[in-house]
């Protein structure tokens, strides 16, 4: 019997970076005993912790590694210790600068209700109850990306930033949403703002043909004010939603409260090449190194690693599975208590969702 053999990159970064990304290892290597494969880490450095140890963010070993790896696990980058250095010297530019090398243009980010903790989310529990939706935001063209300018003017100063897509950067993240819709058996509805903007008409033209490709997938466009009300008015509607850029930051930050804690929220980017997995938090200074951060959006960061880049998507519902137990069954992170719950460690918390799988 020929046992597959995975090489996953780890970049623990800095902050609680580290903490989380060894409970991501643990996981893993808990996963693979349980399907039988092989996994080679490769640990480096990025971020704060790579300025300290090579002088710069992003050290070519470190690209090297994760451009090598079937996948990339990522902690997270930042704290006060740096925030006095300039821009591309910055523990920032080390995670944009592998987002931009690994050529990642989709970043998926669910949003699911875990029941136990729906009393933490700002809507009322019937609103968000039975919530599992998938954003799908392209990461690396729209207006973030286009030319931009200054030019003095009379009384002032004329400012532009230019909304540039083209076909093939349109249809490359639209058939990755249908992919994801017709695997997960859900609706998709594609965000745009077609009746201003003419990138936003041509993203509806490109969605409509490649829809003939996806007979069996239900879709509908949705415009990105009307998105960012229907969210909040029922949630629940949403399977996969898939649109540009900016209205994806905006969109997947609105739709990440309606579940709770930060410390929760697991995400994956994904292009050609080795897919990005990391937990959307950042490096939380204020708890670091006190075994106080919450795992448990890097453990489900590490079961979208499983579902989009190591083919095994039941690997992915069982860790999602024994989160919702562990939760159940009252384990609460410091981010996640509230008044008289006892307060789990992140090996406490990470222990508890091993013993479930
Ligand atoms: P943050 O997400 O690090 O922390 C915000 C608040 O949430 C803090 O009170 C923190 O203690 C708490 N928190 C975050 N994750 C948690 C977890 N897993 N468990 C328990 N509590 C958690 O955002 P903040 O404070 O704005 O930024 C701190 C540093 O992180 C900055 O240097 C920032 O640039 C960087 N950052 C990095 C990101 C990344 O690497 N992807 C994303 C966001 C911020
Ligand atoms: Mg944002």
């Amino acid at each position: 019997m020929s046992e597959k053999v995975y090489r996953l990159a780890l970049l623990p970064g800095d902050g609680i970076g580290p903490e989380v990304v060894q409970a991501g290892r643990r996981l893993i290597e808990a996963v693979a005993g349980a399907l039988g494969h092989e996994v080679i880490f490769e640990e480096h450095a990025i971020g704060g912790a790579a300025i300290e140890a090579f002088g710069e963010p992003l050290p070519e070993g470190t690209l090297k590694a994760a451009r090598e790896a079937d996948a990339v696990l990522l902690g997270a980058v930042g704290g006060p210790k740096w925030d006095r250095l300039g821009g591309n010297r910055r523990p920032e530019a080390g995670l944009l600068g592998i987002r931009k090398a690994l050529g990642v243009y989709a970043n998926l980010r669910p949003v699911r209700a875990y029941t136990p903790l729906l009393g933490s989310s700002p809507l009322r529990r019937e609103k968000v109850e039975g919530v599992d939706l998938l954003i799908v935001r392209e990461l690396t063209g729209g207006l973030y990306f286009g030319p931009k300018r200054r030019e003095p003017i009379d009384g002032g100063t004329r400012v532009v930033d230019e909304l540039v897509y083209t076909t093939p950067e349109i249809e490359r993240i639209v058939r990755l949403a249908f992919d994801a819709a017709r695997k997960a058996g859900k609706g998709l509805t594609s965000v745009d703002k077609a009746n201003v903007l003419e990138s936003s008409r041509h993203w509806r033209e490109v969605v409509e043909r490649v829809a003939t490709d996806y007979p069996d997938v239900p879709f509908g466009h949705m415009l990105v004010d009307n998105c960012a009300m229907q969210l909040v008015r029922s949630p629940n509607q949403f399977g996969i939603i898939v649109t540009e850029n900016m209205f994806g930051d905006i969109l997947s930050d609105e739709a990440a409260v309606l579940t709770g804690s930060i410390g929760m929220l697991p995400s994956a980017s994904l292009g050609d090449g080795p897919g990005l997995y990391e937990p959307v938090h950042g490096s939380a200074p204020d708890i670091a190194g006190q075994g106080l951060a919450n795992p448990l959006g890097t453990l489900l960061s590490v079961g979208l690693m499983y579902r989009f880049s190591l083919n095994e998507p039941r690997a992915e519902e069982a860790i999602v599975r024994a989160v919702n137990r562990v939760l159940a069954e009252g384990y609460r992170t410091a981010d996640l208590a509230g008044p008289g719950d006892r307060i789990s460690r992140t090996e406490e918390i990470t222990d508890a969702v091993l013993e479930r799988l």
